[in-house]
């Protein structure tokens, strides 16, 4: 990691809470890993530290109005956002976190933020009631969905001397979170990946199917991720009400486990790594009715199922050694075992592992709980996160597998 930063030209957004004094040591700490700061501050932050330390830190002059009052001279937020290779906001108050989901470009960090086409990480600090606030988490829900990263704030002593979650997480630990973006972007630069996502549908007639409860939400959350490092992602999706939104993701929306194989057997000789996310049905109607079908009698009913092809495996075996795959397993007992049976049946780089024993993992919900076994054996468990997290935590690893 050592000089991933490097030349990176950061904007610090400060504002106006009494974390704004850690600014000083994240500047330094930016600093000296060669990267260049340049500040821009509300004109509540300026209550909190003085400009003047920020410039002597940082080496530029501090930014806070659209004027300079000695000069005239006009401070272009759109210059500020192209020459940035990410911006963060740290501390970031509520009301900052308001305005930036909100559009309220009052002063010149939310200007700039509107501006800036680099990835945007926000360190929010304030008080534990401010902070669990629903009007604050739906704001950083908004944030999220912007692509946004969120910096957890960490639970502790506050300002207000009670104790809580609020606390604007460590500048050590800031600046680890931009290192293993930069990192894992390095490495996704231009990659090329398939992913395939949701449900499969497998006709009955013409108005009924074999599904199955997949949202599609992680395999959208990956997309999102890998395309925002860089990558170009073809996304293979079953039918799912998602919405995709990064222009560096071509989707393919398909119905059935045979189109969404044709699909990625199409896609994957020309990619890096394919992430294998869908819970594609096994089986399907061996005869599809033309018409539907009526029930005519009392009796039971049959429905003769013929097995679908397994994408992952097919995948696996045409697999070149300088190509990624990752599949994934639901599982709801023997977990590991099942994990590593089809971590090496299908020739799998790495598996993602949920258990439904798991509470918030699984199908149907916004987390994920999830443990990454490799094919050298390695088992990283990680904790319950929402969906987006644990996207980054596996695009991290497909990162330093593509290394
Ligand atoms: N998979 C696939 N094509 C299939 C079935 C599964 O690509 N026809 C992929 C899934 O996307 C996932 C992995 O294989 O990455 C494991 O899926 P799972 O349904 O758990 O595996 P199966 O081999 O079908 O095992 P099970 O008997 O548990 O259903």
């Amino acid at each position: 990691m050592g000089e991933i930063l490097k030349n990176k030209h950061i904007i610090l957004g400060i504002t106006g809470s009494i974390a704004a004094y850690k600014a000083a040591y994240l500047i330094r700490a930016l600093v000296k890993k060669g990267a260049e700061v340049q500040v821009v501050i509300t004109p509540a932050g300026k209550e909190f530290i003085t400009p003047l330390t920020l410039s002597t830190l940082s080496s530029h002059p501090v930014i806070s109005e659209f004027f300079s009052n000695r000069d005239g001279t006009w401070n272009s937020h759109v210059d500020l956002g192209l020459w940035a290779d990410a911006m963060l906001i740290a501390p970031a108050t509520a009301s900052t976190i308001g305005k930036m989901a909100n559009g309220i470009a009052d002063n010149m960090l939310i200007t700039t933020y509107l501006s800036c086409k680099a990835p945007v990480f926000v360190a929010p600090a304030m008080d534990l009631d401010m902070f669990a606030h629903p009007s604050t988490q739906q704001n950083l829900d908004r944030l999220r969905s912007f692509g946004n990263h969120i910096i957890e704030p960490t639970s502790g002593e506050l300002a207000s001397h009670l104790v809580g979650k609020g606390r604007m997480e460590e500048p050590d630990q800031i600046v680890a979170v931009l290192e293993t973006y930069f990192s894992t972007q390095s490495q996704l630069e231009k990659k090329k990946i398939v992913i395939t996502a949701g449900p499969t549908y497998e006709k009955i007639d013409p108005v009924r199917f074999i599904g199955n409860y997949s949202s599609g939400k992680m395999g959208f959350a990956l997309a999102e991720t890998c395309a925002q490092q860089g990558a170009e992602v073809t996304l293979i999706a079953g039918p799912v009400a998602l919405k995709t939104n990064h222009p560096n993701i071509k989707r393919i929306d398909v119905e059935s486990a045979e189109e969404m194989y044709q699909a990625a057997i199409k896609a994957f000789p020309e990619s890096d790594a394919a992430i294998l996310c869908a819970a594609v049905a096994d089986y399907r109607p061996e005869v599809q009715a033309s018409d539907k079908i009526k029930r005519e009698t009392e009796g039971e009913m049959t429905l003769h199922l013929v097995p679908n092809k397994d994408i992952a495996a097919s995948l696996g075996a045409i697999k070149r050694d300088n190509q990624i795959l990752v599949g994934f397993a639901l599982e709801t007992n023997n977990e590991t075992v099942h994990a590593i049976g089809k971590l090496k049946r299908k020739k799998l780089d790495f598996i993602v592992l949920n258990s439904l024993r798991d509470a918030g993992a699984g199908f149907r919900c916004d987390t994920n709980k999830i443990t990454i076994i490799d094919k050298k054996g390695h088992e990283t468990v990680y904790p319950l996160k929402s969906k987006q997290k644990v996207a980054e935590d596996i695009v991290n690893q497909l990162a330093s597998s593509l290394k």
